[in-house]
């Protein structure tokens, strides 16, 4: 029976490009597992999209003297372009400013206005007098009212990570002119009543159904519910830029961006079912119960996917379906620091795509997921990775076996004679690498799974330098044609399993073999235009996929193809090269 996985992935602010931070962080663990899925047979609903809206747009706007609108006009398509050629396999990739990403999030609203869970009151906000504006979120800085680091934002503290409002920041400094004329004034607005969903959250939290979430994803979500701490939160601000509100005379007002963004994760879907011509088809990944819904995210998300979007969905309808995994990352950082385009220190990935092929990057950021602990990567270890394991244990174990197959064995599989106890051990270790593998994949334990995945290649080598079929062919042509088919059903069952990780290789390799056809559907980009505008996407179309998630059945005699390396050796010189580029900015 095929399974129902939805795979949402968090909406990357869309006033820059995406970095490779950004990658391993959420998109990359987010689209193995969506690969793997897929493998599997089951049926993925991959979706995530640009998040247009909130300050990190408009202030880029305004350093450019643009309109946020431009601002997403530029990055939007960058970014889309990038998750293509990196072969992030959404379903559907879009952006929060379309008709229907705003038509979803308004409903939303208006029924969680009807239900009583947003109600409109007036609130205390931070206000420039010199400036004569409204001071919101980034828009402000002070003393963080938790851990009293001194630059917090208005929104959220980037040292302790707690969420508060901006009124609560010790000695605020106005965002604009940098003045500290600031006073606390009277506002209207909406308010999403997570006191009331204090309760109803806990109790899905303790529904016995959560023993697979990651410690500090449940750590952190326990802590909050159970302090029975929550506490309404605004959800407009008197702004321009958003989704407006709809009702009358709110005018100067707009939904503030955390309400809509999480909201992206419904609205894709129910785009993505338009796009496919079933309108109610999302309706299978979130109002079935045996369905999955996971939300690849980074750790300074946790509280908006754990709780205030599950709040959000128990007050809406009470049919969808909450999050079954949250598997949030830390961070990546490189060199020892953190990436930042302001200290000039970053690896944008559209630009390292420029320089080296997307597997490699897939594969250095796969066997470097922070999916317990923050990580370093470094320049040394991807030339490392590169060289050591991609070109020596994997790409060269299959080129050396497929190449020898195609030259002296008339370019085809060999006919193996009877397998003796060596054959008969690597060959053995296929199934269960395959259970080990799954069983991590399971539990979305991405790097550990890899960590089989090559462990396998490296049996498969060691089985090469005992048998020599290279030396064999010379004395018993027989026992190599075995060594050689025993080697290339390794190799086709590695290619498989390599597959999730390394999708453009293993279809190479996927043809070299013999193969004809598709491990996985095609990726393209595609204008899509409502009544009133016009937006990329980016789409993934697995109609044409033809492969499962097994061990190899190869057969003898299947015609192969000649084969060409598949990945390159990386000079040592790369490393300085690169942390120069770096520092240059
Ligand atoms: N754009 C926000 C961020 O990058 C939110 C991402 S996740 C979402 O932090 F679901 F809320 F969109
Ligand atoms: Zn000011």
């Amino acid at each position: 029976m095929s399974e129902k996985i939805l795979v949402s992935v968090a909406w990357p602010y869309c006033n820059g490009d995406m970095h490779i931070g950004h990658i391993a962080g959420a998109y990359l663990p987010a689209d193995i597992f969506a690969r793997y899925h897929r493998l599997r047979g089951n049926d993925v609903l991959m979706v995530s999209g640009s998040d247009t809206h909130g300050t990190p747009i408009t202030v880029r706007a305004e350093e450019e003297g643009i309109t946020p609108r431009e601002v997403v006009d530029r990055y939007h398509p960058r970014n889309t372009e990038t998750l293509r050629r990196l072969g992030i396999s959404f379903d559907l990739f879009t952006e929060t400013d379309t008709e229907n990403h705003w038509a979803v999030t308004q409903d939303l609203f208006k029924t969680h206005l009807e239900h009583g869970y947003v109600y409109r009151d007036s609130m205390k906000q931070l206000y420039c007098v010199d400036c004569a504006r409204w001071l919101a979120d980034r828009y402000v800085e002070g003393t963080c009212p938790f851990c009293a680091s001194e630059a917090a934002r208005g929104d959220q503290c980037d040292n302790c990570g707690r969420i508060y409002d901006a009124i609560e920041l010790g000695s605020p400094r106005c965002g604009y002119c940098g003045g500290a004329h600031i006073e606390i004034r009277t506002t209207e607005h909406f308010f999403l009543d997570l006191a009331r969903l204090n309760d109803p959250l806990l109790a899905w939290l303790d529904d016995g159904n959560k023993e697979h979430w990651r410690p500090n994803v449940i750590n952190a979500t326990r802590a909050r519910l159970e302090s029975r701490e929550l506490r309404s939160r605004p959800i407009t601000r008197d702004i321009q830029w958003g989704v407006p509100i709809p009702l009358p005379g709110y005018d100067d007002k707009r939904i503030y961006v955390w309400y809509d963004a999480v909201i992206g994760y419904l609205a894709a879907s129910k785009e993505w079912a338009v796009l496919t011509g079933d309108p109610a088809v999302w309706r299978a990944w979130w109002q079935n119960p045996e369905a999955r819904a996971y939300y690849f995210i980074g750790k300074d998300n946790i509280e908006f996917h754990t709780i205030i979007w599950p709040g959000m969905l128990i007050g809406y309808d009470e049919s969808l379906n909450l999050p079954y995994d949250v598997p949030a990352n830390e961070y990546l950082n490189v060199e020892g620091r953190k990436l930042s385009k302001s200290r000039r220190w970053m690896i944008v990935m559209r630009d390292a795509l420029d320089r080296y092929d997307p597997d490699p990057w897939r594969y250095a950021l796969a066997a470097s997921l922070p999916e317990s602990q923050d990580v370093n990567f470094t320049w040394d270890e991807f030339v490392r990775r590169n060289n050591e394991e991609l070109v020596s244990t994997w790409g060269n174990l299959a080129n050396r076996v497929l190449g020898f197959a195609y030259k002296r064995f008339d370019g085809r599989v060999p006919e193996p004679g009877e397998l003796d106890a060596d054959d008969r051990a690597l060959l053995g270790q296929v199934a269960p690498t395959f259970e080990r593998v799954t069983a991590s994949l399971d539990a979305v334990k991405l790097k550990a799974a890899l960590g089989e995945v090559m462990a396998l290649a490296r049996e498969a080598n060691r089985y090469l330098n005992l048998k020599e079929p290279w030396q064999q062919i010379k004395v018993d042509p027989a026992a190599a044609a075995t060594s050689i088919y025993v080697a290339l059903r390794v190799i086709d069952s590695l290619k498989t399993l390599f597959a999730p990780f390394l999708p453009f290789t293993s279809q190479q390799l996927h043809e070299y073999l013999g193969y004809d056809g598709q491990l996985f559907g095609r990726l393209y980009i595609e204008e899509v235009t409502e009544t009133g505008r016009r937006h990329l996407v980016l789409r993934y179309d697995g109609s044409d996929a033809c492969c499962g998630w097994a061990p190899s059945e190869l057969t003898p005699g299947q015609a192969l193809r000649q084969p060409r390396p598949l990945y390159v050796k990386l000079e040592p010189t790369v490393v300085d090269e690169e942390i120069e580029r770096m520092a240059a900015g």
